[in-house]
């Protein structure tokens, strides 16, 4: 929690929030992606795998997910005595989208034989019928654990599908989703963006384009890619993953240069959460997000075979 702002109505609503959680016994999670005010509110920020983990071990009664409905859901099937609230309840994933439920199922039946593995960026109905999930931080070690022999269908990203068939060199069957704020940037994008910064490295997300991330020096999640930058003695970088990163990456690195490889790689949903908002699902203890039970129990099985082999 760092929130230094000079702003007075800002100022107010972050005490508000501080007494009222306090008050509540809660923790406030937040994605990398969020707006860098609700950033600085939060107890923990982090990538989907981390904010995970802290959801599945916090002690605390509420969880605030400042986040997308995937994250708020994955914290509710790993903490299910816990009061989970997404503080817009319209903050949805157009990639889990992309994966409805019941043609997963025709799909699944197709493929008698293969191991299913879920992105975490997938409905709670999804991870039910999937056999691991996994993040974007930990897909290639998800995939290393299942038999060479064996096939994979691997649900909804594509691109982190291929980025995980390559790496870990297993027979991936992708599904056909992607994110749209990774998948916009293309190979041109990023020719331009190094021309303009020929000293800067390119770090990018593997939900990017199989072409972006061939002319990348460092693929890897949100967490992995502000580690590399913090770790890296070069001064320059370019960015391809979601704007929302910018925050945590100028504040660490106060010395070093990023760059955007395309200033449109914003997630409106993810820009959905206000302080105001965060400050209503606190006094109100609303929007709450509950699992049914019956697939809560059986999501929460690919769930902790991911947390066990990570
Ligand atoms: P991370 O696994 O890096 O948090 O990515 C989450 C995500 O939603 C990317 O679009």
């Amino acid at each position: 929690m760092n929130n230094k702002t000079d702003n007075p109505t800002e100022k107010k609503l972050v005490k508000e929030i501080l007494s009222m959680k306090k008050k509540r016994g809660a923790v406030i999670l937040a994605h990398v992606y969020q707006p860098g005010e609700i950033q600085d509110i939060a107890d923990f920020t982090g990538d989907s795998l981390f904010l995970s983990q802290q959801a599945a071990k916090t002690q605390a009664k509420v969880i605030v997910f400042c986040g997308v409905r995937f994250m708020a859901e994955t914290a509710s099937i790993l903490s299910p005595e816990k009061i989970v609230l997404l503080p817009e309840i319209n903050a949805g994933c157009p990639l889990a989208d992309m994966a409805p439920s019941e043609k997963v199922k025709s799909k699944i039946k197709e493929l008698p034989e293969a191991v299913v593995v879920s992105y975490v960026n997938s409905s709670a109905v999804v991870k039910s019928l999937s056999d691991y999930c996994c993040t974007s931080a930990n897909a290639v070690q998800i995939a290393q654990s299942i038999p060479a022999e064996k096939e994979i269908l691997f649900l909804p990203d594509m691109n982190l599908a291929d980025f995980t068939a390559k790496k870990a060199k297993r027979k991936i069957i992708p599904w056909p989703g992607f994110c749209p704020t990774h998948h916009l940037l293309t190979r041109e994008d990023v020719i331009k963006a190094k021309k303009l910064h020929p000293q800067a490295l390119l770090l990018v997300h593997p939900e990017c384009r199989p072409e972006v991330c061939d002319l990348a020096d460092y693929i890897g999640s949100t967490r992995g890619i502000i580690e590399f930058a913090s770790n890296n003695p070069a001064k320059e970088y370019i960015i391809g993953t979601e704007l929302g990163i910018f925050h945590p990456l100028k504040k660490n690195n106060p010395n070093k240069k990023f760059f955007p490889a395309s200033e449109n790689m914003i997630c409106r949903n993810m820009k959905l959460i206000t302080l105001e908002k965060v400050l209503y699902s606190l006094q109100n203890l609303e929007p709450l997000i509950t699992v049914p039970e019956e697939i809560s129990k059986k999501s929460l099985k690919a769930l902790n075979r991911m947390i066990e082999i990570t």
